[in-house]
């Protein structure tokens, strides 16, 4: 093994052509293409984003790598795992579609695999994602973003969904400053990193429980920030690939420029809560925004209790 000169990239740029190819070429890829065809990836998109497959074999990758790779260095980039007591190795990605990571620099550092339904390998997860390594810090990543960059440049905004699905669609439905947090609230390293592009941010988040917990979270965490930050979460439980297929771009990008502010989505989550047609419930909504706001102290201008009423 060409051990000391290689790169984690170059691991990683090898396994990614590798599971490119299984995907597109012989039969083992056939059940991937299928599903990525049911889910309305055209040709252009799953090659942008370097989609692949890893065959339904534990050690796929670990025998292509002999001679070339170790398995320690496989395993220091997520592709394979180590059994205990010693006894070998294990590809991580089997069975699963795969979303290869870049980072903001275009480099590749880790993969998201989903479990391909109709396949042989059974996994309670429907995703699994590379650990974090030297290459790859969860906190940091904004998936997609290498693409995303230069029209978050030329509209100041970044549109955040949660999924590698719901980001790739939005690419493909021309949404292309979409980024995704990959299984993570938004972070203040994200945040950090978004300034500098003088932007605003609009998450777009799934309608379902998880979302909707996400959404407040990161409401609660930014909202004293200097950020222009909007929020969505879609209805019925749909995320935005979902509702891509099925109300279009321009409902969805309609959606988008009509998001509320980050407090206002707030204040109309509350009103959902309580019955504003009643007296006590109009002060419960005030006494919890109020109470809301104050926690932000550093709200730019202040939202007054007027503004508040004035919206309940
Ligand atoms: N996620 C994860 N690990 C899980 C579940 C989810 O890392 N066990 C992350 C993935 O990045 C996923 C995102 O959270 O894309 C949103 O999860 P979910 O809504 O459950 O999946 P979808 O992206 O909608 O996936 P799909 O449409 O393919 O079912
Ligand atoms: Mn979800
Ligand atoms: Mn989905
Ligand atoms: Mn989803
Ligand atoms: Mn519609």
């Amino acid at each position: 093994p060409k051990e000391g000169k290689v790169t984690q990239y170059e691991i990683v740029e090898w396994a990614i052509n590798l599971m490119q190819q299984a995907l597109h070429s012989g039969s083992a890829g056939e059940l991937a293409r299928t599903y990525f065809k049911g889910r309305n990836l055209s040709q252009d998109t799953i090659r942008k984003f370097r989609l692949g497959f890893h065959p339904e074999d534990w050690s796929w990758l670990l025998d292509k790598a002999k001679g070339r790779y170790s398995e320690k260095q496989l395993v220091s980039v997520g592709l394979a795992g180590e059994r205990d007591n010693g006894r070998g190795f294990y590809d991580n990605l089997v069975g699963r579609i795969v979303f290869p990571i870049i980072d903001e620099r275009g480099r590749p550092v880790a993969f998201g695999g989903r479990v391909l339904p109709g396949g042989n390998i059974e996994s309670p997860a429907k995703y699994w994602n590379s650990p974090e390594s030297s290459i790859f810090l969860k906190r940091r990543t904004l998936y997609a973003f290498d693409q995303a960059r230069e029209k978050i440049r030329t509209d100041k905004a970044a549109v955040i969904v949660e999924g590698y699905m719901d980001c790739i669609a939005c690419h493909q439905a021309g949404v292309t400053n979409a980024v995704a947090t990959l299984g993570t609230a938004l972070t203040e390293d994200h945040v950090k990193f978004l300034k500098r592009f003088d932007c605003r941010v609009v998450l777009v988040y799934d309608g379902d429980n998880a979302g909707i917990a996400a959404a407040e979270r990161s409401i609660e965490r930014f909202l004293a920030q200097d950020l222009d930050l909007r929020v969505l979460t879609l209805s019925d439980g749909q995320d935005p690939a979902d509702y891509l297929d099925k109300h279009g771009t321009e409902e969805f990008q309609a959606l988008i420029d009509g998001a509320p502010e980050a407090w206002e989505y707030k204040l109309q989550t509350l009103t959902g809560r309580h019955d504003i047609g009643s007296v006590s419930g109009q002060q419960q909504v005030l006494n919890e925004m109020l109470d809301f706001l104050a926690a932000a102290p550093g709200l730019a201008g202040g939202i007054r209790e007027d503004l508040v009423i004035r919206h309940v």
